[in-house]
């Protein structure tokens, strides 16, 4: 049987946080740490996967329901995969990764997206990489219940090395941002890792919902500002409705300081941006807080919790030449966190 490889990235969020299911932009960049699947169709109804970060491979059955196993996403890849008419039955998966697993960098997306494309590969499909996005979103709503939005998907089956992704997650159109040539987007855990189905990031698309049935839309990034200040909700419906749209405006002018090569202007979004996630949407920790100020404290042009929120990591605006001495004095004042990833032009 011939076996077929897909590689994706993992990904980090320069801005535009819990936008991307309340009709906003986001601003993703592709890291240079993936993963990659090699994929093997099956007659029968089998999910074998193994990976390097385990001992013997885990046996799943396509009619599986999710259990909240490492396994689930290809569980729940295959079988989407099926749908589409790209495999008919199980598949054996072999899945070498460098994503750290709970940190916010999108491992599940990836991996969910890089078995699609080895299955398009396999089953000659000609869905659009959007469409398998959209398809490995699916995955994780219906099949692993996690309500996420499309950033993570979209992110990790189109984003290119060296620019950023301008998305509209509501219309899915895009454009590419090359990012800039004297800085890089630092990627540090903070030590602390979280879970999308840990009920956290599902409380606050609750709390959003409360906000779009008051307002009745869907696209609370869309709102004045104003009309959310003057409205009379639940203050905590209204906060997280104000997160949103104000948080549409900073990715506006992210996009723009970085088109313009304004790190200044892009710096300050990006600080910003912490401010809101951590009193308006309330999705920082007192220990990510501290981080991201050190980061600001040691010279980082911005610096900002980056995805679901509740631990994983923050990115931070450094420029090139201060980047080692910059590292080295936060990783010093805060030895829980590690450095991941950095990218740039
Ligand atoms: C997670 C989700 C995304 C997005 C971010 C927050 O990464 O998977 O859809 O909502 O959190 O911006």
């Amino acid at each position: 049987m011939t076996d077929f490889t897909a590689h994706a990235p993992g990904r980090v969020n320069l801005i535009g946080e819990h936008t991307d299911y309340n009709g906003g932009m986001v601003l993703p960049a592709a890291l240079s740490i993936g993963l990659d699947v090699t994929l093997a169709p099956r007659e029968d109804d089998t999910v074998a996967v193994s990976s390097g970060d385990y001992d013997a491979p885990e046996i799943r059955n396509l009619s599986d329901d999710a259990v909240g196993e490492w396994s689930d996403p290809c569980v729940g890849a295959v079988r989407v995969a099926n749908d589409l008419g790209l495999l008919s039955g199980g598949a054996t998966l072999e899945v070498q990764s460098t994503i750290p697993e709970g940190s916010g960098l999108s491992s599940s997306a990836a991996l969910i997206v890089a078995i699609l494309k080895a299955a398009r590969a396999a089953g000659g499909g000609t869905q659009s990489d959007v469409e398998l996005a959209v398809a490995a979103r699916r995955v994780e709503n219906e099949y692993m219940g996690v309500p996420c939005g499309i950033m993570d998907q979209m992110a990790v089956a189109l984003a290119t090395p060296g620019t950023a992704m301008a998305l509209d997650t509501k219309h899915l159109e895009y454009d590419l941002v090359t990012l800039p040539d004297s800085h890089e987007m630092v990627v540090i855990h903070s030590g602390l890792t979280r879970k999308l189905t840990d009920g956290r990031y599902a409380a606050r698309k609750v709390e959003c919902d409360a906000a779009k049935a008051h307002f009745g839309t869907n696209d609370l990034c869309l709102l004045p500002v104003e009309q959310i200040e003057q409205a009379e909700l639940d203050p905590i419906a209204k906060r997280r409705a104000l997160h949103c749209a104000t948080e549409q405006a900073r990715v506006w002018a992210a996009i723009d300081a970085l088109k313009a090569g304004d790190i200044a202007a892009l710096g300050q979004a990006m600080n910003d941006s912490h401010v809101s996630m951590r009193d308006l949407f309330e999705m920082s920790l007192p220990e990510i807080d501290a981080l991201v100020a050190s980061a600001q404290e040691l010279g980082a042009a911005g610096a900002r919790l980056t995805g679901g929120g509740f631990g994983g990591c923050i990115v931070a605006c450094v420029a090139k030449d201060t980047r080692e001495a910059w590292l080295e004095q936060l990783l010093a004042r805060h030895p829980q966190a590690r450095f991941i990833d950095a990218v740039g032009a």
